[in-house]
């Protein structure tokens, strides 16, 4: 961790960062924030990273990145919720020449970490503080559920963003896709009713939390409508969940196989993960307790192919 104006240095002794609710660990810095920050959560957010790699075919991002980051421009980047920092790490390595920062609320990143990359502490609705014009990439991945406010991060985005920087905004929608369909609302008897309820109950917290849960199927809208930006590209699609059995199901290619392995982890992680969440809404033990082992009962033996849906944008601040 950097020392910044208006974000914190992080010393040997970092517990003032970090509070207990439910037998979880969990950031002191933004109490709405109710997924933990904890050693299985850093090990979800790596896992997602590593997913996102198989989909960019193993790249660390899509568009026009190597143009924004050449010779001639600040080369500087930042990744907004960088969570685990595996992110900026591998940016840090892939452009020697630019400076990565990423920003989260807790200190969850490696403290040995290439020289061109530094960390920051600071929660992202209070604003990015940071001068305008600043950086030629802001990267902001699976991190919406943390922002009550996000058509005014992206404001913040575009002013520390200079003329002809590139946006890069990726989050996976809170609406599973069983056999093919969103799903909403469980229907009684259907495959996979439980991993439906699980997300219905997971979309109200996060409501009565002041999130919007149409962010991410409306980033491509919510970028237009700033009138900030031009080139943009939409790029979204559905991941498959887990081992989909062969026979039933077409089957999918070994590459997506990859992708919905580390899909599959990743939920086996972030069910028990909402445990705390619930129960700060008022669900008892037992609701808590029947909703997970439900839910996992249809990742651990689906009756109907799971998938996630995820939408990437990304655009250049116009010039
Ligand atoms: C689900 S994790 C995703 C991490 C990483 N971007 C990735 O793709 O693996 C969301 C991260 O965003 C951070 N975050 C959420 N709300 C935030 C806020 N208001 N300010 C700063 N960071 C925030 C969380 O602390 C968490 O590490």
């Amino acid at each position: 961790m950097s020392q910044h104006t208006d974000v914190a240095f992080i010393g040997e002794d970092d517990s003032e960062y970090f509070r207990r609710l439910f037998n979880r660990t969990f950031n002191s810095l933004n109490p709405t924030y109710l997924l933990p920050s904890d050693e299985d959560e850093v090990k979800r957010s790596e896992l997602h990273h590593r997913m996102m790699q198989f989909v960019f075919q193993g790249n660390n991002y899509v568009g026009e990145v190597k143009k924004a980051l050449q010779f001639g421009q600040q080369r500087r980047v930042l990744d907004l919720g960088t969570g685990c920092g595996l992110w900026a790490i591998n940016m840090a390595d892939e452009f020697p020449r630019a400076e990565v920062i990423g920003i989260d609320l807790a200190p969850l990143q490696p403290r040995t970490v290439p020289p061109n990359c530094t960390f920051e502490l600071c929660d992202l609705e209070t604003g990015i503080p940071y001068p305008d014009g600043y950086f030629d990439l802001v990267h902001a991945r699976s991190m919406h559920i943390g922002i009550r406010d996000y058509p005014q991060l992206l404001q913040e985005a575009i002013r520390v963003l200079r003329p002809g920087g590139l946006i890069i905004l990726i989050e996976p929608d809170l609406i599973p896709i069983v056999d093919g369909s969103r799903i909403t609302r469980a229907p009684a008897g259907v495959g996979a009713a439980d991993w439906s309820t699980f997300w219905e109950t997971y979309r109200s917290c996060l409501t009565r939390q002041g999130i919007d849960i149409t962010v991410p199927q409306r980033l491509t809208e919510m970028l237009n409508a700033t009138g900030a930006f031009e080139n943009v590209i939409t790029r979204d699609g559905n991941i498959p969940v887990g081992f989909w059995p062969k026979g039933k199901w077409t089957f999918i290619d070994p590459h997506l196989l990859s992708v919905g392995q580390l899909q599959w982890l990743d939920y086996d992680l972030f069910l028990p993960a909402l445990r705390p969440m619930f129960l700060f809404h008022g669900l008892t033990e037992n609701q808590v307790q029947s909703l997970i082992t439900g839910a996992q009962r249809d990742l651990y033996h689906p009756v109907a192919p799971l998938s996630a849906h995820i939408n990437i944008v990304h655009a250049s601040k116009q010039l």
